[in-house]
């Protein structure tokens, strides 16, 4: 009998996870690629995140970098086969990720909590640049494709209109998002700089 309730707890939560909602739906002016789209694995398990949030974390995945939608597909996909077979998570860490080819692949989402920056999972939105940006420049098409992702999700109510913005090395010890994207997001409104108070160092967040 324990063993079927168990069963059928993770079958709940599981079947639970709300990445049908289709926060891409939600948003003309933003080019989302579903994750159905990108063939995504289904997770493990979900945690829901309280939303609106107050914090949006900006990162780079250092590998993966693309320039056409077909080479960004697989090389989100590879992404989270990584994240659940080689770092044992439960989907890919990111709530979301930014193209070459301008489009905002969805990750875990605004509703479920990542996997991406130590103590700031559970309070932020992280969104991953694909490529290294400390060698490559970040183009407008990226940078217009993630500010439209944050406008879209202060219509929507999952962010706070003043929710901060950071580098992921002002909440963990990393070069991520690369100099060179970091330059760029210092330039945003609500942009705030320097270690933040939850800032954490681990071994497992020293790459990137
Ligand atoms: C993004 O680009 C579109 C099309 O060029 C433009 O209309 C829009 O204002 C830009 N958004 C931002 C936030 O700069």
């Amino acid at each position: 009998m324990k063993t079927v309730s168990s069963i059928i707890l993770i079958w709940m939560v599981t079947s639970t996870a709300s990445y049908e909602r289709g926060e891409e739906e939600s948003c003309d002016e933003v080019k989302f690629v579903t994750r159905e789209q990108w063939k995504a694995r289904p997770p493990v398990r979900t945690t829901p995140m309280a939303l609106p949030v107050s914090h949006i974390i900006i990162m780079h995945t250092c590998f993966g970098a693309c320039d056409n939608t077909p080479l960004c597909k697989r090389n989100v996909k590879t992404i989270q086969d990584y994240h659940m077979d080689d770092k044992g998570w439960w989907d890919i860490a990111y709530s979301f990720l930014i193209g070459g080819d301008g489009r905002v692949y969805v990750g875990v989402g605004f509703h479920n909590v990542g996997e991406h920056t130590i103590n700031y999972n559970d309070i932020s939105i992280g969104v991953a640049f694909l490529g290294n940006f400390d060698y490559m420049i970040p183009t407008v098409e990226m940078l217009n494709a993630t500010k439209e992702l944050i406008n879209c999700g202060i219509k929507n109510g999952y962010i706070t209109p003043s929710a901060e913005i950071h580098g992921q090395r002002d909440a963990t010890c990393t070069n991520s998002p690369g100099n060179n994207l970091y330059a760029e997001i210092k330039k945003w409104d609500n942009f705030i700089g320097g270690r933040l108070p939850l800032y954490h160092c681990c071994a497992d967040h020293k790459k990137g």
